[in-house]
């Protein structure tokens, strides 16, 4: 790589330059202004300060430059200027509340947006994470999360509508494998025509993917046959309707690599690329007024894969794994302490609760918890017996003693009660189909399971099922001796600063040296240090 043009040359005060490592690492770290990379003799020095002049003709000392570099300023602009965020980076939704009220609460302090974990929460519970979070940050920003469940799409539909009638403006939609009428209404009902003609989307969604055949769906407008279904019953109206016909179901399309918790486990640097260009082709067909952005997640939890993302062209990245974690989150003290020790290869997949019957896998930390193995165990007996007394009874009494803490009968029985409320037909079709009552007992215990570790249930530490991907043992990699090894240091907003500092460092130690300047091992890393 040729160094900068010969012609230019840096002219400054000498007592400005650094050759030591503090005053190096100071000098990348000073965002705001231009680095100036300067030969003398052997050795590279670095300035903020001073400018570029012309060399008239003699040796020029000026090895490489870097313009000002604001740390918010990776991504695309316009995620900022859409969600009022003061960088391209969102904290996605965790179920259960351990994306709680607190963590959206305190990104949103710092100009970020983090997306409220609503999955698995009873309707009281989301309606009143809304409240808290409208009451303390009413202008934003904040996202909520919202899941595909084809199992019980009346509680997809309720909270669509809890979220219209609450103003909740932005939602992450993921776990989607079709679209629905619910998640089509969301969309559709926030439209209008401005005064100027343009359209006016009131409704925002993230829809995060995995698949190329799911971006598809929210890349282009909702389906004919959706809209006039809900314009007959009354859910939109024919204008909106009309209007859906003329903008992408999504303003934002996650694409999710190998993450915590539901995953294909696929890797960001194919995933990435292919969605972006089928993003593109779609575009080209459709010519959108606003072009659907692509963001990444999945994996990314380190100065360099936050900046691989962006640089593959990722509009903005998203965090998981880390967040769990932090002090703001919902889950227990015992599985934020056992998260913040994890390694990279602590995780591994199991059977999923919610889409248990379908072979569904989640990604979890296996690392202190049993249940990995006894879910999966749960899930070969499902597949090959078709009732529970089809168990053999030393399994069966196995399970019911090591494992679930209680008889088979009184699982079915508060299971029964569980469902009574909620949703009775899924009780009528167990009696109905011993198969399925067999997966509605097993899936009380993986269904469980996660809360326990939420809660941090003393006597089920064995039975935690933590959701977590590699990015864990990652970040736990990279802030090792920094003062965030220890988990109670661990605030959400700062880690993401941390995460955002390191990348605009990392970049401009790349960039350097793609023009030639190599700079001491010891300062070409970035650590986390407590901000002043
Ligand atoms: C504990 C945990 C729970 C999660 N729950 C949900 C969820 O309910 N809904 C959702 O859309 N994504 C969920 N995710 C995925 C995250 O929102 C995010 O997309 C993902 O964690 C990013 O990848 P990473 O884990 O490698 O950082 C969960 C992830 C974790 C770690």
């Amino acid at each position: 790589m040729q160094a900068v043009s010969p012609s230019l040359s840096w002219s400054g005060h000498n007592q400005d330059l650094s050759s030591d490592t503090e005053g190096l690492k100071n000098c990348l770290l000073g965002f705001d202004s231009p680095v100036f990379a300067v030969r003398e003799k052997a050795n590279i020095r670095l300035s903020n300060s001073g400018e570029l002049t012309s060399s008239n003709g003699k040796t020029s000392n000026l090895s490489g430059w870097l313009p000002p570099l604001p740390i918010g300023k990776f991504g695309d602009p316009s995620f900022c200027l859409t969600y009022g965020t003061r960088a391209s980076y969102y904290a996605g939704g965790m179920a259960n509340a351990i994306a709680s009220e607190e963590m959206v609460i305190a990104l949103a302090g710092q100009g970020l947006m983090g997306s409220f974990g609503s999955g698995g929460l009873s309707m009281e519970r989301v309606l009143k994470a809304i409240k808290t979070i409208q009451a303390e940050i009413p202008d934003g920003p904040y996202l909520f999360n919202l899941l595909h469940n084809p199992f019980e799409p009346e509680m997809e539909q309720r909270t669509v509508e809890i979220y219209l009638e609450n103003q909740v403006r932005t939602v992450e939609a993921a776990a989607y494998v079709r679209l629905t009428p619910a998640v089509v209404q969301y969309r559709a009902a926030g439209l209008s025509r401005g005064h100027s003609g343009e359209i006016y989307i009131e409704n925002r969604i993230i829809a995060k993917i995995s698949r190329r055949e799911i971006a598809l769906l929210f890349l282009h407008s909702a389906p004919d046959i959706i809209l006039e279904e809900l314009v007959k019953v009354g859910k939109i109206s024919g204008e909106q309707a009309e209007l859906a016909k003329h903008v992408p179901m999504a303003d934002d399309i996650t694409v999710e690599a190998d993450s915590g918790g539901h995953t294909d486990n696929q890797p960001l640097v194919s995933l990435l690329p292919s969605i972006i260009a089928l993003r593109d082709q779609v575009q080209k067909e459709n010519s959108f007024s606003r072009p659907v952005r692509i963001g990444a997640g999945g994996g990314i939890s380190t100065p360099d894969s936050a900046l691989a993302a962006y640089m593959m062209g990722a509009a903005y990245i998203v965090t998981g794994s880390v967040n769990q974690a932090c002090v703001e989150s919902g889950a227990s003290e015992h599985t934020r302490r056992i998260l913040a020790q994890a390694d990279m290869a602590d995780v591994t997949m199991a059977p999923s609760a919610d889409m248990f019957e379908m072979g569904a896998r989640v990604q979890v930390l296996k690392k202190g918890s049993l249940f990995p193995m006894r879910a999966q165990k749960l899930y070969d007996l499902y597949t090959t017996h078709n009732s529970i007394e089809e168990i053999p009874a030393s399994v069966k009494a196995e399970l019911e003693n090591k494992v679930f803490n209680r008889t088979m009968e009184e699982i079915w029985q508060e299971t029964r009660e569980f469902f009574t409320n909620r949703n009775p037909e899924q009780i009528a079709k167990a009696e109905q189909n011993p198969k399925k009552k067999m997966a509605l007992i097993f899936r009380w215990y993986l269904g469980l399971s996660s809360r326990w570790s939420r809660d941090g249930v003393e006597d089920r530490k064995m039975d935690y099922q933590i959701w977590c991907g590699p990015s864990m043992g990652a970040f736990n990699e990279w802030v090792r001796g920094t003062y965030l090894e220890d988990f109670k240091n661990r605030h959400v907003a700062d880690v993401a600063w941390q995460l955002l500092k390191g990348c605009a460092y990392r970049y401009r130690v790349q960039s350097l040296r793609l023009q030639g300047v190599s700079l001491p091992q010891e300062i070409e890393a970035y650590f986390p240090e407590p901000q002043k």
